[in-house]
């Protein structure tokens, strides 16, 4: 099985070496868990270790903030953008409450969304976050319409990350119960002040490490510990 490789230093061995190649992967966890850092570094990863492109899709902030919080971690985007390895992109989802114009709407920025990914071959996508959806759609077409772009994110033909914005409950993956079941797999992490954690909740087409595991963010960026082993019970 082809794999995409993270880099993230100690969680490729967690997942059997990568993630399976084409899968669609929940990083969920609580607000300042790490969920942006751990995506934007798998994409400055992927064109810096690994020669392949990719695009940043965002749903919050705005794309200074994400060129900001990168040059924090001294990961200069700059020059990949400028030679096609990276692409940040902001959805615009504005409208998207009308119910009749919302299923156009999310085809017309699945279209984009594509359209960004051929420009520079990207191998690699990151969606953050999926929960800013909650705040655009009615509840009602709120499953439907996140399950279908999911699905249709499949078809780009990328390795996608997609954050998930959850409470800070430990058995909760998704702000709605839909993103964690369309998901190949999730990346749950946790900030037990003052430790930070993750585990391998699951993924599909490999083997994975079950523990919790130490969690740092360094000047580097994040960095996993999988020799140590955290016990559930401590992650609250
Ligand atoms: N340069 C840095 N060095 C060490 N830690 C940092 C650095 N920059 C940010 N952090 C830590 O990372 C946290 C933010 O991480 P990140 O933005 O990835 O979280 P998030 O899960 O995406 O949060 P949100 O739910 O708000 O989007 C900060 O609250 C801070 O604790
Ligand atoms: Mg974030």
């Amino acid at each position: 099985m082809e794999r995409t490789k993270t880099g993230i230093p100690g969680l490729d061995e967690l997942i059997g070496g990568g993630i399976p190649k084409g899968s669609n992967v929940l990083v969920a966890g609580g607000a300042g868990t790490g969920k942006t850092i751990l995506t934007t570094q798998y994409l400055y990863n992927g064109a810096t270790q690994f020669g392949e492109a990719g695009l940043f899709v965002t749903l919050e902030g705005n794309v200074r903030d994400i060129a900001w919080n990168m040059e924090s971690f001294q990961w200069d985007i700059k020059s990949l953008q400028d030679n096609n390895m990276m692409t940040i992109y902001r959805l615009n989802l504005v409208n998207l409450n009308d119910r009749t114009k919302a299923e156009e709407k999310i085809e017309e920025q699945l279209a984009e969304i594509e359209r960004e990914v051929k420009e520079i071959n990207a191998k690699r996508l990151v969606v953050d976050s999926t929960t800013v959806f909650g705040a655009y759609l009615d509840p009602s077409v709120l499953r439907t319409t996140l399950f279908k772009f999911s699905d249709k994110l499949k078809d780009i033909g990328c390795t996608t990350l997609l954050t998930s914005e959850t409470q800070p409950t430990k058995n909760v993956f998704s702000a709605y119960g839909v993103e964690e079941f369309v998901a190949d797999g999730i990346i749950a992490m946790y900030l037990t002040p003052p430790n930070r954690s993750m585990f391998v909740r699951k993924m599909r087409g490999t083997t994975h490490d079950k523990d919790p595991h130490p969690l740092d963010i360094g000047p580097g960026g994040i960095t996993i510990n999988p020799r140590d082993k955290i016990i559930w019970e401590a992650i609250k």
